[in-house]
């Protein structure tokens, strides 16, 4: 693959990335927002940090700032691993009943299955 090809091909990873964010980040939170999740504002702002985060990259990427960026690349997975392993099993388990309230202690007795 020419670089040219390479840097056509990360783009188009950049732009798929953003919409998938935008729409995953978006059903999320109206799930957790019907939810008596009392971490939901901290979650969001980890979603905005990191959206920002991508269009940042994004941006430097396509002013050639930085190269294929196979760091950036390895930091956004990461994220997402560690973002669904951690931050997203919070509300998950209040979704299914098994955490009554947000894990800032979040008052149980709001909570009715
Ligand atoms: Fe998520
Ligand atoms: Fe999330």
């Amino acid at each position: 693959m020419r670089k040219s090809e390479s840097r056509v091909v990360m783009s188009e990873i950049f732009n798929e990335l953003d919409l998938f964010l935008t729409e995953h980040f978006q059903t999320e939170e109206n799930l957790f927002d019907s939810l008596p999740y009392s971490a939901a504002a901290g979650h969001k702002e980890e979603h905005r940090n990191f959206t920002r985060k991508v269009h940042r990259f994004k941006a430097e990427f396509e002013e050639e700032k930085i190269g294929l960026a196979v760091d950036v690349m390895n930091f956004m997975c990461d994220w997402v691993v560690n973002h669904i392993k951690n931050i997203d099993r919070e509300y998950a388990d209040i979704f299914t009943g098994q955490r009554p309230g947000g894990y800032l202690g979040g008052p149980a007795d709001t909570w009715n299955h």
